[in-house]
């Protein structure tokens, strides 16, 4: 059994083998689908996901890595209340996504960036953003996005994690 923390939930997972990426258990065992599969070996950034607050790809981190780890998925992005992160805000007043499927990866990357630095240069940007591939060619509107997040009132806001606690068992 490995418990974690996701989204500020408390979960456990039972019968899985430890070497199961952590991608596979958030979509197929507690149903947080919008983390997504692109390459499964580090190469696109579609799957990023927040270990303890540091973006990780999920296809590539296995589940022992996250054992009484925290562990934050596009889902809990948002403040428990409902108000969206400034970027998720900034990405609707901006319109980035195109397909959509590598955008929730871009998200937790452009959020860790702001976590760490709240007025990133279009440097900083392209440095932090370089390892998330989107194949609809967003990176401009990605880029003005967090320049916005990062200037509005708000500004960088850590991601937000519920405290409520909740068991998900899973058997393999
Ligand atoms: S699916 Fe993990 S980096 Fe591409
Ligand atoms: S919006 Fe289509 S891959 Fe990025």
């Amino acid at each position: 059994m490995t418990r974690f923390i996701a989204n500020g939930k408390s979960c456990e997972v039972k019968g899985l083998d430890p070497a199961t990426p952590l991608l596979w258990v958030l979509r197929e065992n507690l149903g947080l689908v919008g983390v997504k599969f692109g390459c499964g070996i580090g190469q696109c950034g579609a799957c990023t996901v927040h270990l303890n607050g540091n973006p990780v790809r999920s296809c590539l981190l296995p589940l022992s890595a996250v054992a009484d780890q925290k562990i934050t998925t596009i889902e809990g992005l948002a403040s428990p209340d409902g108000t969206l992160h400034p970027l998720q805000q900034a990405w609707i007043d901006h319109d980035v996504p195109q397909c959509g499927y590598c955008q929730a990866g871009q998200l937790m990357s452009a959020a860790a960036l702001l976590k760490q630095k709240k007025n990133p240069s279009d440097a900083d940007i392209d440095s932090a953003m370089s390892g998330n591939i989107c194949r609809c060619g967003t990176y401009l509107r990605i880029r003005a996005a967090i320049h916005s997040a990062a200037e509005s009132p708000s500004g960088a806001t850590a991601v937000a994690l519920g405290d409520e606690a909740s068991t998900i068992a899973s058997e393999a």
